[in-house]
């Protein structure tokens, strides 16, 4: 068997191993990518997670698809129960009105920081940011940085000819050095400077 083969074949079984071995109560109905990475104490609910996405520890997803090449920082909370509080219980024992049902939409390339939480059945764009702490009631469009308590956009990740150029080389469909090929073919501005940084 040659070297490569066999390196293919011992990936797979470190994944495989990986996602074998978190406990059947945190993936309840979840799909996982081989290639995604989870760390410990996250639970996934009847959710999907596409390629080389990674989601730190203690990440909470309920009826969400997330797409390819995502970061999800540790304890951040996506989807899950909205509680009846117009009606007279909102505890799930009582309530016949809470729901959880809503699907929430993460798309390819989205940076989650640390305790974000984002409501369930949202949209979040391609490409978008979510500071650390946020809480989003709002759709998110594509490569927008949003932060805060409720979260709002505080600015755009780069100007809308250069999101088209990133658009249109689709390299979150590609593997991640093809990818990363793509992406070394377009200029971006230098990052803003930070005086207290
Ligand atoms: C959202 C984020 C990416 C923005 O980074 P940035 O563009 O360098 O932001 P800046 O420091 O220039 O801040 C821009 C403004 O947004 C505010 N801001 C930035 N991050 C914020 C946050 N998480 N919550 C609230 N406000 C925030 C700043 O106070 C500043 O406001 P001002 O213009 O009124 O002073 C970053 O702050 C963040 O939250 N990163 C996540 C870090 C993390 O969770 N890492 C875990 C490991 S993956």
């Amino acid at each position: 068997m040659s070297g490569s083969v066999r390196n293919v074949l011992a990936e797979l079984y470190f994944k495989t191993l990986r996602i074998a071995r978190q406990p059947a109560y945190a993936l309840r109905g979840t799909r996982v990518a081989l290639s995604s990475r989870i760390e410990g104490g996250c639970v996934l609910v009847r959710s999907c997670v596409g390629r080389y996405t990674y989601l730190g520890a203690g990440v909470y997803l309920h009826t969400t698809t997330i797409g390819n090449y995502c970061s999800v920082a540790a304890g951040a909370r996506i989807g899950g129960m909205e509680h009846s509080w117009w009606w007279g219980s909102t505890s799930h024992r009582i309530s016949p009105h809470n729901s959880d049902g809503k699907p929430t939409l993460i798309e390819d390339d989205v940076w989650i920081g640390s305790n974000a939480l984002i409501r369930q059945g949202l949209h979040i764009g391609r490409g978008a940011v979510i500071g650390a702490g946020a809480v989003v009631l709002r759709n998110v469009p594509p490569y927008t940085i949003v932060a805060g308590v409720p979260a709002r956009p505080i600015r755009k990740r780069f100007p809308d000819e250069i999101a088209e150029r990133v658009v249109a080389s689709r390299f979150w469909e590609r593997r991640p050095r093809e990818a990363r090929a793509l992406l070394e073919g377009i200029t971006f501005p230098p990052r803003p400077e930070d005086p207290d940084r």
